[in-house]
């Protein structure tokens, strides 16, 4: 039997039961495989409802490797899962598509919807991005989010796919309010919001988020030295009961530079003066070099330094799913309350 084999076959007995409370709370989507922390760096396997996503980062899994390992999924749940294999190894060079087993079946490819926390999900194998829709370590803080949006204004910052927003919609929040610059990302939120006809409607803001927030904040939007800044949408200046902030580890703009790893503080102090007096930010940081105990006396610096000292905190980590040997996820969420 394989290394990887038994690995999976691991993996799989360690999820059990979390696979089942995930069932009974209307969730079919999760990881089945967390191959850094698991055996097999640079490989993970997802399901996301009647879809199952093995993507690899390092190496390309032969034909044989990703049919034994399928075979071994299926049988596992009982369940005879569409398999869609992302090799995103070598430059994201793309495999032999002519290859039936590395091209995926029609099927697997049409869209297709996920549950979490009974809520339902657009699912698409491959579309213009490379993540999937839906980023599934963050499934813990969008039930908290769910239930703790009763009556709230919520700003979803960073919103990709909107899954936060739908989660707070759910909840039972009076308004949900996305924010991204991708207009793709924010018509998968708005195909989210449609998956779910029952929910109120959300509100979609495509914009940069340095404009936006600090207009949201009061704060002056900076030029660039001798650079003409282009155009962007006018927004009041106001606050939200709960505001959640997840941005990506790094990424440039006409704007600004997020950067998570140099300058947490310029995405955050504005996110904080946008958050009413006595409200909450849930903010996120997806570095696995930042240490949790860093980044945290960063962030309740900060708050300290605005006048807007966080009066309680607390950490939401990924489910088991996601495990980690040293108790030190990538990603970590902290909640604040002022
Ligand atoms: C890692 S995703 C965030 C995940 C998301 N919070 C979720 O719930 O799944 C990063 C998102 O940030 C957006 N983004 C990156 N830079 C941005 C910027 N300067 N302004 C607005 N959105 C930005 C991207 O379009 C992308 O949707």
């Amino acid at each position: 039997m394989s290394a990887l084999t038994l690995a999976l076959r691991a993996a799989m007995a360690n999820r059990q039961p979390l696979i089942e409370q995930l069932h009974q709370q209307q969730t079919d989507c999760y990881r089945l495989f967390h191959g850094s922390q698991e055996g097999a760096g640079g490989l993970t396997v997802d399901r996301y409802g009647d879809q199952l996503l093995v993507q690899s980062f390092h190496q390309t899994l032969s034909r044989d490797e990703l049919l034994q390992l399928a075979e071994q999924c299926c049988e596992q749940l009982d369940k005879q899962f569409l398999l869609v294999y992302n090799d995103r190894s070598q430059g994201n060079s793309r495999i032999d598509r002519s290859d039936p087993i590395y091209a995926a079946e029609p099927a697997a490819l049409e869209d297709l919807v996920g549950r979490e926390w009974g809520l339902n999900y657009r699912v698409r194998g491959r579309h213009a991005g490379q993540d999937p829709l839906l980023f599934l370590d963050l499934r813990n803080a969008r039930g908290w989010i769910k239930e703790h949006s009763a009556g709230k204004s919520v700003l979803n910052l960073f919103a990709y796919t909107c899954g936060v927003g739908l989660a707070a919609a759910a909840g039972g929040a009076r308004e949900v309010v996305n924010l991204d610059f991708a207009e793709g990302n924010l018509a998968v939120g708005k195909e989210n919001g449609l998956l779910n006809p029952t929910l109120p409607p959300m509100q979609f803001v495509q914009s940069d988020y340095f404009p936006a927030i600090r207009q949201l904040a009061g704060l002056p939007i900076a030029q660039r030295r001798g650079q003409k800044l282009p155009s962007y949408i006018r927004m009041a200046q106001r606050q939200f009961d709960l505001v959640f902030l997840d941005p990506p580890a790094w990424a440039k703009s006409a704007f600004g530079t997020v950067d998570l790893l140099r300058d947490y503080q310029s995405l955050l102090k504005p996110a904080i003066l946008a958050t009413a007096e006595d409200g909450v930010l849930v903010c996120c940081n997806n570095l696995a070099k930042v240490s949790l105990a860093d980044w945290r006396e960063q962030v309740l610096r900060c708050a300290t330094k605005l006048g807007r000292p966080v009066r309680e905190w607390q950490q939401i980590e990924p489910a088991a799913d996601f495990p980690s040997s040293d108790g030190q996820p990538p990603l970590k969420t902290l909640v604040l309350r002022f």
